[in-house]
């Protein structure tokens, strides 16, 4: 409802113009066909493929605390996180390896949907990191937005069985690790991930999770919550990773509003490029 009256006020504050309220009305409909309490959304025909404008970005309901915000480049020494594993801003990628022993200590089980029954590790996410998830599927929820989990919590050991699976899918090591991290660089172990999906794409992870309006959710509001989209389109030459519009990252609300403010990845943030 909120994001329906900011919309409503950013249409009378400007000059009227035929595509940019066509733009708006195929965006309610898509904000319609967010679940609105239906059981069993099925997918929604396809729009007629009309040009739209650019979405606009929209405004930040709060101005982001943070004191690095004015100069973020830190280096991940500077920044006191550098092998700090148990910290919400652990750095973990293909050059900041976890030891294959660490296991979080305050994994719990996080209260949201998931697609499957078994109570296993991927329920799990650290304490801070469940409690701010389960916020953030109330909160899509209550904008008609069905948002679920698929993969959380990873120790070392399933990683391994993961990334030779994807070996065999994908062909090569070094095809796989484009999506797929080897054991010891998967964020998945720091217990601060979910990879999350919708009904309307069967609960896959996939790119076109991207066009879903759980999807506009999450990337207007994740941040809020302490989330951010790790892996963004087109940053593959700095994560080491494809776009992963499902993989969600905990690093707690100021770090994660700093980071979608600057809009920098994190790497950049901590002006760390290979
Ligand atoms: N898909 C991400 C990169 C992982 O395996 O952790
Ligand atoms: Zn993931």
């Amino acid at each position: 409802m909120r994001m329906r009256m900011r919309m409503r006020m950013r249409m009378s504050e400007r000059n009227f113009r035929p595509a940019r309220v066509l733009a708006a009305v195929l965006t309610l409909l898509l904000l319609a066909a967010c679940g609105g309490g239906s059981p069993a959304p099925t997918p929604a025909p396809a729009p007629e493929p009309v040009p739209a404008p650019e979405p606009e970005p929209e405004p930040l309901p709060v101005t982001p605390p943070f004191a690095v915000q004015a100069n973020p480049i830190l280096s991940a020494e500077e920044a006191g996180i550098a092998e700090n594993w148990d910290s919400i801003a652990a750095l973990v990628n293909k050059n900041s390896h976890l030891p294959a022993d660490y296991i979080p200590t305050d994994l719990e089980y996080v209260d949201i949907p998931f697609p499957f029954t078994e109570k296993v590790e991927k329920r799990m996410l650290r304490r801070e990191a469940a409690e701010a998830l389960e916020n953030l599927v109330a909160a899509a929820a209550d904008e008609g937005c069905s948002i679920y989990g698929v993969s959380g919590y990873r120790s070392y050991n399933t990683q391994v069985s993961i990334f030779n699976y994807n070996v065999g899918r994908f062909g090569s090591e070094e095809e796989a690790n484009r999506i797929s991290a080897r054991p010891g660089e998967s964020e998945h172990q720091t217990g601060l991930v979910m990879d999350v999906s919708t009904a309307a794409i069967g609960y896959a992870l996939e790119q076109s999770f991207a066009e879903t309006p759980e999807y506009a959710f999450i990337r207007d509001n994740a941040h809020r919550f302490g989330f951010v989209v790790r892996y963004p389109s087109g940053g593959e030459n700095i994560t080491g990773y494809m776009y992963e519009p499902w993989h969600l990252r905990y690093f707690g609300p100021e770090l994660a509003a700093a980071l979608y403010e600057a809009g920098l990845t994190y790497e950049e943030y901590l002006g760390i490029r290979d």
